[in-house]
């Protein structure tokens, strides 16, 4: 028997702004879930949130994409939905960027992650779930857990994963995917994710039997909708122990609270912060980012947990720093690189302050005009 994890979130309104999921909502949510699991559509599921996402983590037996498991999803955002208009939530059914659902949920709004596997004797993972960046951010932290020796000794010393791993890695502008080899092929892979705003590791594979390790949730909300409706707040599941990194060691890569964007607007950077369950809201500055992982078994379908792996003061001072970090970044105030570049801003009024002081600017005598703007930074003619 195959068994699928599938783990697929939405924003669909929260409690005094972009900042936590109100109980009534999941508790809809929670409806749909248990009836479709009397159903026998899901063997069993588990629905959490990480600020203003809503977040399912169903397990059956039906193969990633699967009509019935997102059509469940579906309806369960629908139904949170209604509450969240009752009660007049901020942003209620952000989300949702169709009405009708058709076949399943891929560029309908939601971020989804799946992953079908066969389960060993002893199956246990993780699920990350981040609010106020993009999936461009477990970029860092699955090199880390994959390809990075310093980060994960196993790579090193355990003969299971010795051989290394392979990235699936997307491309999200041009809708194009590459697999490289670790650790062989690592300049090349750096040269890739290092730019997470295009390039985004969406699987990862272990080289030796083939077997699935990650899945990213790669949906970029604003471009498929062309316009600023939220952010792209990913979902990352990973499998860990008895050939994958320990599940210390995919911890350990957060032990670091590194620059992601998508703070305040969408538009700012600031330290990606691992916490637990009860302070997964978004406060300060509508964040900072905020990071939570639930650590699972699941024996033929049914899951056992979470553990809450952040609740711990193992991880005080990563949080302690993320916060000196958050100082200094905030002091920055509307300046870059506080502030994303323009081409990656989610809210911007560029367009139309530059229009405006148009007739205001004047011809510079002696100045050369550049090959290009800011708007082009992936251009080959960057130099
Ligand atoms: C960022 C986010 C928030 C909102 C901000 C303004 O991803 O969700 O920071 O961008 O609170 O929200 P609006 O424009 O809805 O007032
Ligand atoms: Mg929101
Ligand atoms: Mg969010």
């Amino acid at each position: 028997m195959k068994t699928t994890i599938s783990v697929i979130k939405a924003d669909i309104g929260s409690i005094a702004g972009h900042h936590v999921v109100h109980p009534d909502t999941m508790a809809a949510a929670n409806k749909v879930l248990a009836q479709a699991k009397k159903d026998g559509i899901i063997i069993d599921y588990y629905i959490t949130n990480v600020g203003d996402d809503m977040e399912l983590i169903m397990t059956h037996t039906r193969g990633e994409l699967d009509e019935k498991v997102h059509g469940t999803a579906w309806e369960a955002f629908k139904e949170a939905t209604k509450v969240s208009k009752e009660l007049g939530l901020y942003a209620a059914g952000q989300d949702l960027l169709s009405d009708t659902f058709s076949g399943n949920l891929k560029g309908m709004g939601p971020g989804i992650a799946e992953m079908e596997i066969e389960e060993r004797p002893s199956e246990p993972f993780v699920v990350y779930m981040a609010d106020k960046t993009e999936p461009g951010a477990f970029n860092f932290p699955q090199y880390k857990m994959f390809v990075d020796p310093f980060n994960t000794p196993g790579l090193v010393i355990d003969p299971t994963m010795h051989e290394g791993f392979k990235l699936e890695i997307l491309d999200v502008y041009e809708g194009e995917s590459v697999t490289l080899n670790a650790p062989e092929e690592i300049y090349d892979i750096l040269a890739l994710i290092g730019t997470p705003s295009r390039y985004v590791i969406r699987r990862i594979y272990r080289k030796a039997d083939g077997n699935i390790g990650t899945v990213t949730s790669i949906e970029r909300l604003n471009l498929i909708a062309g316009k600023y409706v939220g952010k792209d707040d990913p979902v990352l599941i990973v499998r860990v122990q008895h050939g994958f990194p320990a599940l210390g060691e995919t911890l350990e890569a957060f032990s670091f609270p590194y620059l992601v964007p998508g703070w305040m607007r969408g538009s700012h950077y600031g330290p990606l912060m691992p916490v637990s369950q009860r302070d997964a809201r978004a406060t300060r500055f509508d964040g900072p980012p905020r990071l939570i992982g639930l650590g699972f078994n699941v024996k033929n379908g049914k899951l056992a947990g979470p553990s809450d792996l952040f609740d711990d003061p193992a991880f005080d001072e990563t949080r302690r720093l993320a916060s000196q970090i958050a100082d200094y970044m905030r002091r920055h105030g509307p300046f870059m690189p506080h502030r994303l570049e323009p081409t990656e801003m989610e809210y911007t009024t560029l367009p139309l302050v530059l229009e405006k002081l148009k007739p205001r600017f004047k011809k510079e005598e002696g100045m050369v005009k550049a090959k290009q703007s800011i708007y082009q930074k992936e251009s080959s003619e960057m130099d």
